[in-house]
């Protein structure tokens, strides 16, 4: 079976082709990063805009990829949510069209449950039980996954997202968006000591999280050392150093407790923040070093949105016939907020 997957939850247009035999056949990506970035973040309007605009010729040129074959796909499935409301509608209203006009089925899939298993489309993918990671600028959780499609969620943060916390960090710092690319790309340069921030909710049991207060760190920091409102090169990548280097340590304080807590051997990261290179290094020598266990994640450019997590994770239930084709996911419904614990288990294991 081959499934057109898209994606258009914010500010990524993507889409992708998956095929239950050969694997990822193509997938493409229409960042609106520059039509973001003056502002400092997501426009929500201009996302929806940009949606319509890039969604289209984006399909279009994947259907007339050499690895297609030009090949009709047998279905289509595309992010019903959660995510922004205007551009969810966008991939909802051109994928329903477009699997009504090939007549093929249709089916909406849960933006995290595509994060989650993009692991598994890379070479050597992991199996559950395990324990997932997901970090987007959406949402920050961890998840213990059973099977796939029987997601219990162990802990989440009660503010900012981890992504949300680097986004509104960098932009304080006068950095620009998307803020984790810039923060990591700044604290390359940052002395690991100069400033020492703290690791919020890590004294205390439990495996929620809290990021918000970070970034009060960060500008308390940044305004006790800006001269004429101004802070220097030097000193930007110290705060954007030690700023990252809580936010990885608390993620993984609270990966390490929600490992033993299950007794799984296996982490996965997902999310735009799994393309972190620090959290990624600190991950492994964790689970690999210190728990004998195993950490799998996906490409960079899969952390990020893409549409091959939505194609493959339409796959996977289309597969398992759950929710495929019901009224509801053939229409428009889509939904902004939306909990992974509400999807149906599957009855696969791959
Ligand atoms: O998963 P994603 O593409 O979109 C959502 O579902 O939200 O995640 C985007 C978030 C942004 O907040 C961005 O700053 C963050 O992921 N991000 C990173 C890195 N690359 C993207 N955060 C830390 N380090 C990175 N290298
Ligand atoms: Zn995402």
């Amino acid at each position: 079976m081959r499934v057109l997957g898209i994606e258009s939850s914010c500010d990524d247009t993507g889409a992708a082709i998956y095929d239950s035999d050969k694997g990822l056949l193509c997938h493409k990506l229409a960042s609106q990063i520059s039509l973001h970035q003056p502002y400092g973040g997501v426009v929500p309007e201009l996302a929806a805009r940009d949606h319509i605009r890039s969604l289209l010729p984006l399909v279009n040129a994947l259907l007339q990829d050499e690895s297609n074959h030009g090949q009709q796909p047998d279905a289509v499935a595309y992010t019903q949510g959660p995510g922004l409301a205007g551009a969810l509608l966008v991939g909802a209203s051109v994928g329903a069209s477009l699997a009504y006009g090939w007549g093929v089925p249709v089916i909406g899939v849960h933006h995290m449950e595509g994060h989650l298993l993009a692991p598994l489309l890379e070479p050597n993918a992991p199996k559950p039980p395990f324990v997932a990671l997901l970090v987007s600028g959406g949402h920050s959780m961890l998840v213990e996954v059973q099977a796939i499609g029987e997601y219990h969620i162990l802990g989440a943060s009660l503010d900012d997202a981890a992504g949300e916390a680097f986004d509104k960090t960098a932009k304080l710092l006068s950095l620009p968006y998307p803020g984790g690319p810039s923060i990591s790309q700044a604290a390359i340069n940052g002395d690991p000591i100069r400033f020492q921030f703290p690791r919020p909710m890590t004294d205390r049991p439990g495996l929620d999280m809290s990021f918000s207060g970070l970034k009060t760190f960060a500008l308390t920091t940044a305004q006790a050392h800006a001269v004429e409102g101004k802070l220097d090169t030097q000193t930007t990548a110290d705060i954007a150093y030690a700023f990252q280097d809580a936010v990885t340590d608390t993620l993984l304080i609270k990966c390490k407790r929600a490992l033993q807590q299950t007794g799984h051997k296996t982490l996965i990261i997902a999310g735009g923040v799994g393309a972190n290179q620090q959290l990624r290094q600190k991950a492994k020598i964790l689970c690999e070093e210190e728990l004998g266990g195993q950490v799998y994640y996906p490409r960079p450019a899969f952390c990020t949105d893409n549409g091959a997590m939505i194609a493959y994770a339409g796959w996977c239930r289309l597969h398992a016939q759950t929710d495929a084709l019901s009224n509801e996911s053939r229409g428009f419904n889509i939904k902004p907020r939306w909990s992974l614990e509400e999807l149906a288990p599957l009855n696969i294991t791959n």
